[in-house]
């Protein structure tokens, strides 16, 4: 087990009301939950996996794969779904394979839903790598993304 992670987890050890602090610093610290740091986490808590598993699920926060090198956020707030951010999520998916809430086979990509990335006059919008591109088309958002995977 990391050093930091079993620090962390001695600092919460028998602390009411920790699960959540300890999974959002879980998840800081390690970039994501994984299985063998819930189960610890448990532990530490005193409560069983299942309910550390259930507590995390019920959270978007909480993820449970490693981010890929790039972050790909797509909006779907009202503006952008007016918009049509729900046919730049169809063309992440079937041209590159990118499903929402997931990171690619080869860790490239992970793909976010977002509610708004506050610049709704562009809608519709995604942000990579902290980037923002508005008013996109299928098209467009392809060549971005095609861009991006023609640098790896
Ligand atoms: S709704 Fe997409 S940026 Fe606001």
């Amino acid at each position: 087990m990391d050093q930091a992670f079993r620090a962390l987890l001695d600092r919460w050890k028998g602390v009411k009301g920790s699960v959540i602090p300890l999974l959002q610093q879980a998840q800081d610290l390690l970039g994501y939950l994984p299985e063998e740091a819930m189960r610890d986490i448990a532990v530490a808590t005193g409560r069983s996996p299942a309910e550390i598993c259930g507590v995390a699920t019920f959270y978007a926060q909480f993820r449970f794969k490693p981010m890929g090198r790039h972050n790909l956020k797509v909006c779907h707030g009202t503006a952008c779904h007016v918009q049509g951010a729900d046919g730049l999520d169809t063309v992440l998916e079937t041209k590159f394979s990118m499903r929402t809430g997931d990171t690619t086979a080869d860790g490239e990509f992970t793909v976010e839903k977002v509610a708004c990335l506050g610049c709704c006059s562009l809608a519709p919008v995604v942000m990579l790598d902290g980037e923002v591109y508005g008013r996109l088309t299928g098209d467009k958002l392809a060549k971005i993304v095609s861009g991006v995977r023609e640098r790896v």
